[in-house]
């Protein structure tokens, strides 16, 4: 797996950096984005957050150069607004596990390593992929794996995930998962595991509902004239994402029969970058990916 950012380039234009303007990076992950952005400032300053408390300590030394422009948050950046209260310039959401997440074997995020049934981006958070395999209930997981995986054969894979519990590791349930499917679907390209992985992830971590509040709290955040940017990985970030920022910067439909009482102002506005040819030769990660900014007008 590669580990150069995705999209960072057009990440970092998107923004539009003003050297004394404030900016958030809400997915630090290994501070290849939040590095860009310091490059650029002067008098301005970058808050970073990161569920995950390994990434925050890794980050310190890659930004070890611009400590005094930097405040390191370990928390869900669903929740931004508590810890900065003033309008900021620009907001950068590069959203989804990062890859020393996925390349750590231990982590419990991939099926092609052997371990504990983890997949946690806060270790210090309770609940773990282990409890949703082994303490959910039959018709929660089932539907877990289709909504969060899109997995078809969601209800013979939980049917054995129930046959099996206790379930303790990741290959343990790359097994039954492929036990659980049939031969043509087993033939397809692609990891059999790489849906229910995806959805159990999703699950742990309660990416969806993160994002979704995110967004709001984000959007409020912007200064007028301030951009956010999110990079997402798959359709279902990327459909929450859409619908949001088409809710912020399309006017509702009206009745075309009643009378115009007064325009409705739309206060932002929404592009979507797709990603170039040339990263996607060089990156595989780059091929789900997407871009999308809100711009705040006035
Ligand atoms: C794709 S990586 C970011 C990579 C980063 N842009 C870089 O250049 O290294 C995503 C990071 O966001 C973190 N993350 C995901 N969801 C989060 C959330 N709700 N709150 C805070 N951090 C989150 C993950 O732990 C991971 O480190």
């Amino acid at each position: 797996m590669s580990h150069t950012s995705v999209l960072k380039n057009e990440a970092i234009e998107a923004l539009q950096i003003n050297p004394d303007g404030i900016y958030i990076d809400a997915t630090l992950g290994r501070g290849g984005h939040s590095l860009s952005i310091l490059e650029q400032l002067e008098n301005g300053h970058l808050f970073c957050f990161d569920l995950d408390l390994q990434a925050i300590k890794e980050s310190k030394l890659v930004l070890n150069d611009y400590l005094d422009k930097v405040t390191f948050i370990h928390d869900n950046f669903a929740k931004m607004g508590d810890y900065v209260t003033t309008p900021v310039d620009g907001i950068l959401m590069d959203l989804g596990v990062s890859s020393p997440q996925f390349d750590e074997a231990s982590r419990g995020f991939s099926y092609r390593f052997e371990s504990r049934l983890d997949m946690r981006m806060n270790q210090e958070q309770a609940l773990s992929a282990y409890e949703v395999v082994n303490d959910y209930g039959e018709e929660e997981l089932v539907e877990i794996l289709f909504k969060y995986g899109e997995e078809r054969f969601s209800k013979r894979i939980v049917k054995n995930i129930f046959k099996n519990r206790p379930i303790t590791t990741t290959f343990e349930l790359v097994e039954i998962i492929k036990s659980s499917l049939p031969a043509s679907e087993l033939r397809k390209k692609g990891h059999p595991a790489k849906k229910t992985f995806q959805a159990l992830r999703i699950e742990v971590n309660k990416e969806l509902e993160s994002l979704e509040k995110a967004l709001e709290v984000a959007s409020e955040l912007l200064k007028v004239g301030g951009h956010l940017v999110v990079i997402t990985f798959h359709s279902l970030e990327d459909r929450i994402v859409k619908n949001y920022f088409n809710s912020l910067s399309k006017p509702p439909k009206t009745d075309r029969r009643l009378p115009i009482l007064e325009e409705i102002k739309v206060n932002y506005r929404s592009t979507l970058i797709n990603v170039s040819e040339s990263e996607l030769e060089d990156n595989y990660r780059a091929h789900s990916a997407k871009m999308r900014i809100l711009s705040r007008k006035g």
